[in-house]
C-alpha cells in the first residue's frame, strides 16, 4: 500500500499555468495557499501560447473595451455569455498593466508604450477593419507570462508541490473539502484538506492526434469533475487553430498573419479573399480553419498529397520577421526544413483549445447545475467554461482569460476561506485514488495504453474535426465506446513506485476517453453549425433551437445525460456573422 500523507491549507490550487499562478498571487497574500502541479510550474502549457494577450489599450490606434466585447461575442458565434465577456474585456486593460508592473517584457512602440498588433476577429467599430489590440512579447507571450508569474510567486513565497498529480477532488456534504494527489517521485498519496479548491488544470487537446497541445493536456481537472457527477458545459466546441505545421500540428502563431502573412493555395491564390472579403486572413479561427480544409477538399491543396495550404511570409522584411516572429520561423526551419524568408510554410489546422469545460460564473465559482454553485469550488482558465469564448475563441483572448479569471478565482477563494471553516474530510478520503492506482498496478490485462490512445486520437481526427456529420460522430462514438471497454483490460509494464509515468499515462488515458465521449455525444445532439462545431448535415446556425449551452452529466450507470441552459445576453442580438 502506498504511504499516505496529510496536509491542511485554506486554499488549494490545482495547476500552475497562467490561471493557477495568477490565482496564487492573490490567494497566498490573503490565506494559507498550496499550489499542486503535475509539472514544474514553468513547464506548464501557458508557455506555448505565442502571439499575445489582447486589451483595448488604444496605444497605437483608436480602440475601446466595448468593441472588444462585441468582437468576442460575434467571434464566439453568439454562444458567449455576454456578462462574462463584458467583465473580461473591461478588466483586460488592468490585467495587462498588472503584468507590466510585475516585470513582463512587452514589445514597445518607439515612444515606449506597450506595442499592439492585429489578430483574427479583433476589429475597430464593430467589424469595420482589423484593429491592433494584441499586446505581445515577440512570439513568446505565454512563455513570458509564465516566467513573470512564476518569478512573482517565488518572490511572494508561494508554496508549490511540483510533480504532484491531483487525481481526485474531495467533496463533503456538497462542499469542496480538498484534493488527493499522487506524488510522481515516490508513489506516495497526499491528502490536502482545504476550505476552498481552485481548478486550473488546462484543456484536453490530447484527445486528438494533430494538436498544438502538450503531452500533459489530458483533461485531468475536467475528468475529475465529470466522475464526481458534476456537469461539463459546451464540450462539443473544440477550436482548430488554422496554422499548425503541416503533418505535425505544432503551433505557428496567428501573429504571423497579424504581421502581414498571407495564406495561399497551391495556385498561389490568396483564398481567404473569397471566404472573408473584409478581413481576409484575419477572420476568426473557425472560419479560416474551415476555409483551409475546404481548399484541400476541393483539390487546391499544396504538396505531393495536396493536403495542406501555404503560409507566405516571404514579402515581409527580414528584420520584422526576426523581431516579431523569431520562434515560429525557427520551428519551420527545424521541423520542416523550410526557410520562411524565401519559402512559404506548409500549414494545416491543428486541435488547439477547448471552449467548453467546467461551468463557472463570473466569480469563478463552479456550478453544480444550471444555477447553483458548489460551495468552496472554483475554476479558471481552459479547464473552466465561464463562456467568454462561446463556440469559438478569438486568438489572444485565452491569455487574457487566465489573467482576469485566475485573479478573480484567487480573490474569491481566499475570501471564502477566510470566512468559512473546514468542512472536514470523509473517512478514507484517499480511497478513490488508492483504488485507481492499485487496480492498474495489479492488472494483468492485455491492452496497451499507447495502442488505445492512438486509436482514440485517430478516430477523433477522422470523425470529430473541422467538418462533422451525424455519421462521422456516430462512428467516433462507437469507436470510443469500444475503446472504453478495452480500457477496462489495460495493464502497465512498470509496477514500481518511483517516477511511474507508465501508471500516470494510463490514468490520463481514462480521463481522455471520458472527455472524448462527452465531446462526441454533445456534438451529435447539436444539429446545427456554430463556431468551431460545423455539421455538414446541418450547415446553418439555428438560434431558435440551439442558442443554448449544452450541459452534460454522468449518470450513475456511466451513461451521459444532456441538458441545456440559456445563453446570457446583455446588449448584443445575434446577427449573421460576416467578415
Ligand atoms: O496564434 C497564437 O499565437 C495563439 C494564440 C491563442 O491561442 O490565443
Amino acid at each position: 500500500m502506498p504511504q499516505v500523507h496529510q496536509h491542511n491549507y485554506d486554499v488549494v490550487i490545482v495547476g500552475a499555468g497562467g490561471a493557477g499562478m495568477r490565482a496564487a498571487l492573490e490567494s497566498s497574500s490573503r490565506v494559507r495557499t498550496a499550489v499542486l502541479t503535475k509539472l514544474y510550474p514553468t513547464r506548464s502549457h501557458t508557455g506555448a501560447a505565442q502571439g499575445g494577450m489582447c486589451a483595448a489599450l488604444a496605444n497605437v490606434e483608436e480602440d475601446n473595451w466595448e468593441w472588444h466585447t462585441f468582437d468576442t461575442v460575434k467571434g464566439g458565434d453568439y454562444l458567449v455569455d455576454q456578462d462574462a465577456a463584458e467583465v473580461m474585456c473591461r478588466e483586460a486593460i488592468d490585467a495587462v498593466i498588472d503584468l507590466e508592473k510585475m516585470g513582463l517584457p512587452f514589445n514597445r512602440t518607439p515612444e515606449g508604450r506597450i506595442d499592439q498588433r492585429r489578430f483574427g476577429g479583433h476589429t475597430r467599430n464593430h467589424g469595420e477593419a482589423a484593429v491592433r489590440r494584441s499586446c505581445f512579447a515577440a512570439d513568446r507571450t505565454g512563455h513570458m507570462i509564465l516566467q513573470t508569474l512564476y518569478q512573482n510567486c517565488v518572490k511572494q513565497d508561494v508554496q508549490f508541490f511540483n510533480e504532484f498529480y491531483v487525481l481526485d477532488l474531495i467533496v463533503q456534504d456538497g462542499h469542496a473539502a480538498g484534493a488527493v494527489a499522487y506524488e510522481l517521485a515516490t508513489g506516495d498519496i497526499h491528502v490536502f484538506a482545504a476550505k476552498a479548491v481552485i481548478l486550473a488544470t488546462g484543456g484536453f487537446g490530447k484527445v486528438f492526434k494533430t494538436t498544438s497541445n502538450a503531452h500533459t493536456l489530458t483533461g485531468d481537472g475536467m475528468g475529475i469533475i465529470w466522475r464526481k457527477g458534476l456537469p461539463l458545459e459546451d464540450m462539443e466546441f473544440f477550436q482548430f487553430h488554422p496554422t499548425g505545421l503541416a503533418g505535425l500540428g505544432i503551433l505557428l502563431s496567428e501573429a504571423a498573419r497579424g504581421e502581414g502573412g498571407i495564406l495561399r493555395n497551391a495556385d498561389g491564390e490568396r483564398f481567404m479573399e473569397r471566404y472573408a472579403p473584409t478581413i481576409k486572413d484575419l477572420a476568426p479561427r473557425d472560419i479560416v480553419a474551415r476555409s483551409m480544409a475546404n481548399e484541400v477538399r476541393e483539390g487546391r491543396g499544396a504538396g505531393p498529397e495536396k493536403d495542406y495550404v501555404l503560409l507566405d511570409l516571404t514579402h515581409l522584411p527580414r528584420e520584422q520577421i526576426d523581431a516579431k516572429l523569431p520562434d515560429i520561423t525557427e520551428f519551420a526551419r527545424t521541423y520542416l526544413g523550410v526557410e520562411p524568408y524565401t519559402e512559404p510554410v506548409p500549414v494545416y489546422p491543428t486541435a488547439h483549445y477547448a471552449m467548453g469545460g467546467v461551468p463557472t460564473n463570473i466569480r469563478a465559482e463552479v456550478l453544480g447545475n444550471n444555477t447553483e454553485v458548489v460551495p468552496g469550488l472554483y475554476a479558471a482558465g481552459e479547464v473552466a467554461c465561464v463562456s467568454v469564448h462561446g463556440s469559438n475563441r478569438l486568438g489572444t483572448n485565452s491569455l487574457l482569460d487566465i489573467n482576469v479569471f485566475g485573479r478573480r478565482a484567487g480573490i474569491a477563494a481566499a475570501e471564502y476561506a477566510a470566512t468559512h471553516s473546514h468542512v472536514g474530510l470523509p473517512v478514507g478520503a484517499q480511497g478513490t485514488v488508492t483504488a485507481m492506482v492499485s487496480t492498474l498496478l495489479e492488472s494483468t490485462g492485455t491492452e496497451r495504453v499507447a495502442t488505445l490512445r492512438a486509436k482514440m486520437q485517430s478516430t477523433m481526427d477522422r470523425n470529430a474535426q473541422v467538418y462533422r456529420t451525424d455519421a462521422s460522430l456516430k462512428q467516433a462514438e462507437e469507436d470510443i465506446a469500444a475503446l472504453k471497454q478495452r480500457y477496462a483490460n489495460v495493464s502497465i509494464s512498470d509496477k514500481g513506485k518511483r517516477f511511474n509515468s507508465d501508471l500516470l499515462e494510463a490514468i490520463e488515458l481514462g480521463f481522455l476517453l471520458d472527455l472524448a465521449e462527452v465531446l462526441v455525444v454533445g456534438a451529435r445532439a447539436r444539429n446545427e453549425s456554430r463556431g468551431g462545431h460545423f455539421r455538414e448535415d446541418y450547415p446553418n446556425r439555428d438560434d431558435v433551437n440551439f442558442m443554448r449551452h449544452t450541459m452534460a452529466y454522468r449518470e450513475g450507470d456511466g451513461a451521459i445525460r444532456l441538458d441545456y441552459k440559456p445563453v446570457v445576453q446583455t446588449r448584443y442580438q445575434p446577427m449573421e456573422r460576416k467578415y
